[in-house]
């Protein structure tokens, strides 16, 4: 059985302040939620704090990205071994924001992941098409081509601690959220290609969705076979709205509508 795996990334939102502020409200909200693994990817400089707000806690901490090399003269960057010595467990990798933006390619992304996974961190690897190459009929082939290319240095024996996170980025910060029939095709998708990559441990992998994740519709998302949670980004912003995403069994139960 794979457990759910809710994730907060905040991208470059909140100061410590702001994020010591979330970690008090949200612990009452999500106090009796036992099936759901939590985790927070808060900005760099909130780690250390957050780290030790949630010692103890049911909340795990995670990291946006990290740097492969150990030490070094890498100005700007973040060793995994800084990340494991704030308290992480879990690394965000290969957002499309960090492809896009920063330049970041599968193979330099595939370095990273071997570094997490030797620190004994998790990955939580973004893969994703753009709506240009779904409009062209390229989804599956972007998504093979970045899942064998980021995961070319994976130790396969760690297989079953990755995550994956299906982010399409058409859906991303724009309100527009795949349907969960289209999400689950992918998401199947993906995991054929973990079993050619893996065998039988894609069965342990989890597989989150990310894009436009709100309350409203995280049940029926979630209630999709190969759809084993959610990777959050404006949403995971507020205590309410991201514990209302943790509770989403409720909502399907209709409890709260
Ligand atoms: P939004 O939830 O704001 O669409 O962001 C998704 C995301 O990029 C999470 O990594």
């Amino acid at each position: 059985m794979r457990v759910v795996l809710i994730a907060a990334n905040w991208k470059m939102h909140k100061t410590v302040a702001e994020t010591l502020d979330f970690a008090r409200a949200l612990a009452p909200l999500v106090r009796d939620v036992s099936d759901v693994e939590i985790a927070i990817a808060p900005p760099f400089t909130a780690l250390a704090a957050l780290g030790a707000a949630l010692r103890g806690s049911r909340v795990a901490l995670a990291a946006q990205n990290a740097h492969f090399e150990a030490k070094g003269a890498f100005t700007g960057e973040i060793s995994v071994a800084m990340l494991a010595d704030v308290g992480c467990t879990y690394v965000i990798l290969g957002h499309s924001e960090r492809r896009a933006l920063f330049g970041e390619t599968d193979a330099f992304i595939a370095r990273k992941l071997r570094a997490v996974q030797a620190a004994g961190l998790r990955p939580i690897l973004c893969v994703g098409e753009s709506l240009a190459e779904r409009e062209a009929g390229r989804t599956f082939g972007v998504l093979r081509a970045q899942l064998e290319g980021s995961l070319a240095e994976a130790e396969a024996a760690r297989a079953a601690e990755l995550v994956v996170a299906y982010e399409p980025v058409w859906a991303i910060g724009t309100g527009k959220t795949a349907t969960p029939e289209l999400a689950q095709e992918a998401h199947a998708f993906v995991r054929a290609r973990l079993a050619d990559r893996f065998g039988a441990s894609a069965q342990s992998i989890r597989i989150q969705y990310g894009g436009s994740v709100k309350p409203e519709n995280a049940a029926e998302l979630m209630a999709q076979p190969d759809i084993d949670g959610a990777l959050v980004g404006g949403a995971s912003l507020d205590p309410l709205g991201f514990s209302a995403i943790i509770r989403f069994r409720e909502r399907r139960a209709g409890v709260s509508g």
